[in-house]
């Protein structure tokens, strides 16, 4: 197990006390810490261990998300177009393990009492990872590497509803969550799950701009739409496009097929047992939900659509990225 460098867990706890904190919608505080709501102080503590210690290879790729954006469907996606030529569709990694423990979120690598692992001595050639941590806040190594990073996002209303029952399907037994309506002004006020949302995807938003050849910024709405042409996009993107010879024998819709809702949600490693997320248990089954576009119209009055509709057009305004 690699040395924490003298860091020991109290000298993160004593950072942490200094940090803002507001009530969390299912826990008892959420922390702002370099301008991002974490649930906890656990989550604070996993970023900054992945600041300083992952180590980016130019290799991989790094799928980063806002929570509640489709992490679930990419992660097997990412993976399948990875390792196409190695998986038989019929006995798939996919068909047997949960997205979650296929590509663990990095900051559950760097938990505090797991063994970091060497990532220097892992031999595959290309490596897939995933974070939810905001581009601004992401370790120096990858930012000076050249791998390439993956965003998805989703429209910031399903983001919402799906972030409040996740959360409360997650909830703290000894903590009363919050109402929809308290935790819609909580999401107003940028107090979300690694919000503020705006902030997160203007982030990878601006980088995608500036460095299209390192960032691919995509829509869960658009993958939703048109799924071959944004996974063939994807593909390309990551250096590794589908020959006519792979489409001409259905490969994509094979890997489209593999990953659907309704597949994944079926799969029974992915209806039962629990997956660790920081310090607790949550079950396997709460990151299939619905899988739809636009199920906030059955959560939302007309009046937080309008308000978040305007905040969020306010905050992206003149970026040229809308929802
Ligand atoms: P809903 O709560 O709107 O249903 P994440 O994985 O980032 O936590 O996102 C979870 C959201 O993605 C949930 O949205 C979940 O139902 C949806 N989801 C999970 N697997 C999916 C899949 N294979 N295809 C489409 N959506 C999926």
């Amino acid at each position: 197990q690699e040395a924490d460098e003298g860091r020991s867990s109290e000298s993160y706890t004593e950072i942490i006390s200094t940090l803002p904190r507001e009530k969390g919608w299912t826990t008892e505080y959420m922390y702002q810490y370099q301008g991002f709501w974490y649930l906890s102080t656990t989550g604070v503590e996993g970023v900054m261990r992945v600041q300083k210690h992952f180590k980016a290879r130019n290799e991989d790729i790094l799928l980063a998300t806002l929570p509640k954006s489709g992490t679930t469907w990419f992660k097997p996606l990412i993976f399948a177009i990875m390792n196409r030529g190695r998986c038989d569709f019929a006995t798939h990694p996919v068909l047997t393990t949960s997205p979650h423990d296929l590509v663990p979120p990095l900051e559950n690598y760097f938990h505090q009492n797991i063994a970091y692992p060497n990532l220097d001595s892992l031999s595959s050639p290309q490596l897939l990872f995933h974070t939810h941590i905001s581009f601004t806040s992401l370790p120096q190594s990858v930012i000076n590497s050249q791998g390439r990073i993956v965003y998805v996002c989703r429209n910031p209303k399903d983001v919402f509803v799906s972030t409040f029952y996740f959360l409360n399907r997650m909830a703290d037994k000894n903590v009363e969550p919050l109402s929809v309506e308290e935790a819609f002004e909580q999401f107003c006020k940028g107090v979300s799950f690694y919000g503020p949302f705006w902030d997160h995807v203007l982030g990878y938003w601006k980088a995608s701009l500036e460095w299209p050849e390192r960032v691919l910024f995509m829509k869960y709405e658009d993958m939703k739409k048109d799924s071959p042409f944004h996974l063939k996009r994807l593909a390309e993107f990551m250096g590794c496009p589908f020959s006519s010879e792979e489409e001409r024998q259905g490969v994509v819709h094979e890997i489209l097929k593999l990953c659907s809702f309704e597949n994944l949600s079926n799969l029974k490693v992915n209806n039962t047992g629990t997956f660790q997320l920081g310090t607790r248990k949550i079950g396997k089954h709460i990151f299939f939900r619905q899988g739809e576009v636009g199920d906030w119209r059955n959560h939302l009055t007309n009046d937080m659509v309008d308000r978040l509709n305007k905040i969020v057009e306010q905050k992206l305004s003149g970026s040229g990225l809308t929802f």
